[in-house]
């Protein structure tokens, strides 16, 4: 049986704050004290591992003051949603805004049958993974093909830009804030790697558009994981690794191990292609946190200090990739140094 790699540690050793990232953070002085007055009201909460408000398994709450509600049956969803407008689709489900006790809901509904299997498999991954990582599940009718979900208005992480770009929520737009999202990114894949059910790879992730199309952006500006059609097992006991599809991959945003091995005079073959683990997942965070960090004040500085884990994560050889709990901790780390860091210069300025 193997053993999973929780002390080879990848991280980069603690040190002082190098010239380049002192001058950077002079220059952002004068903001330090918006960003200090940001940090306290936007980030500060929101760190607990386990949320004492959740429901018991089967029900659902919308907002913290409802009490707990079974979820929605097949005659409830014919009876009491009203379908209103097309928000979104994908290869799998067609997402309808929707009305249900004139609350905002999320109507998903099969686009074609030859898919079912992997709605069928969302559906289930959906009713066992509830948590502050995943989007909430209000009702769900198999024979209908359909199913309910909280409405997230700000959409995926796809329009991450343009939200931010918004007047009303420009205010959001600093390092803190982005830095925060790639740390609520990161902690999803930690939390799918050590789910209840087992170590579970985000399959559905063969390019960064589509990858950010499977989160939702919260109106708190944290992430849930709304697509989880694609999440097969790794089962360390028996060996059993995984593949994500039975198409040939390219491009350099898939782990190397994804590609097929055996050069372009070798014609791809399902059954040749090796499987492979959840380290495909490390591979992608850094373009997935880079694309979160965008090119705000303060990002390259943020991006500086996350070089030596993100190398780490493009490690060619999976196993020498750190864990996402190993790249959480470092994220967490760097948060909490350059919040200090920030903070003891403003004060050495007033
Ligand atoms: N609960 C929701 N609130 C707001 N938008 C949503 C919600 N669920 C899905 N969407 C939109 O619909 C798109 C497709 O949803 P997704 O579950 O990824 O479908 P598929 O399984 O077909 O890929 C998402 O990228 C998002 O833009
Ligand atoms: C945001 O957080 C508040 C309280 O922390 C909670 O009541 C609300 O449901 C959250 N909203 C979303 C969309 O998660
Ligand atoms: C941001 O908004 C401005 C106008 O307010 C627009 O010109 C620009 O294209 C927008 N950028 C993005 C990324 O949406
Ligand atoms: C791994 O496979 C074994 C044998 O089939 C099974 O008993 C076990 O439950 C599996 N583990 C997980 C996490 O699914
Ligand atoms: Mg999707």
């Amino acid at each position: 049986m193997e053993t999973r790699p929780q002390g080879g540690r990848k991280g980069p050793p603690p040190r002082d704050v190098p010239p380049v990232v002192g001058l950077l953070l002079s220059m952002a002085l004068m903001n330090a004290l918006l960003y200090l007055c940001l940090d306290w009201l936007f980030i500060s909460p929101r760190r607990s591992t386990e949320d004492p408000t959740r429901c018991p398994y089967g029900h659902f709450r919308m907002g913290l003051t409802s009490n707990c509600s079974p979820w929605l049956s097949c005659e409830q969803l014919r009876t009491e949603v009203r379908q209103m407008k097309r928000v979104g689709e994908g290869a799998v489900k067609r997402v309808f805004l929707s009305e249900w006790k004139e609350r905002k809901v999320a109507l998903s509904r099969l686009t074609r049958l030859e898919v079912r299997d992997d709605f069928l498999h969302g559906l289930r991954m959906l009713k066992s993974l509830q948590s502050e990582h995943v989007v909430t599940l209000l009702g769900y009718c198999e024979d209908d093909n359909s199913i309910l979900t909280e409405y997230h208005p700000l959409g995926s992480l796809s329009s991450l830009e343009a939200t931010l770009n918004l007047s009303k929520y420009r205010s959001t737009n600093t390092w803190q804030h982005r830095l925060q999202l790639a740390l609520g990114y990161v902690a999803i894949i930690d939390f799918l790697h050590r789910s209840p059910l087992g170590t579970l790879v985000m399959c559905d992730s063969s390019d960064l558009p589509k990858t950010l199309s499977q989160y939702l952006l919260t109106a708190n500006f944290s992430i849930v994981l709304n697509d989880l059609d694609a999440l097969p097992l790794v089962n360390r006991s028996t060996g059993a690794l995984v593949k994500c599809g039975h198409r040939e991959l390219r491009g350099d945003f898939v782990a190397p191990e994804q590609l097929w091995p055996y050069g372009e005079d070798v014609p791809f073959h399902d059954d040749l292609m090796p499987a492979y683990d959840e380290k495909i997942d490390i591979w992608k965070i850094p373009d997935v946190s880079s694309f979160l960090l965008g090119h705000v004040e303060g990002s390259d500085m943020v991006r500086f200090h996350l070089f030596d884990i993100h190398k780490a994560c493009k490690s060619q050889t999976p196993a020498e990739r750190p864990t996402a709990q190993d790249v959480l901790d470092t994220y967490q780390k760097v948060l909490n140094l350059l919040r200090d860091t920030v903070t003891s210069q403003t004060r050495e300025m007033l």
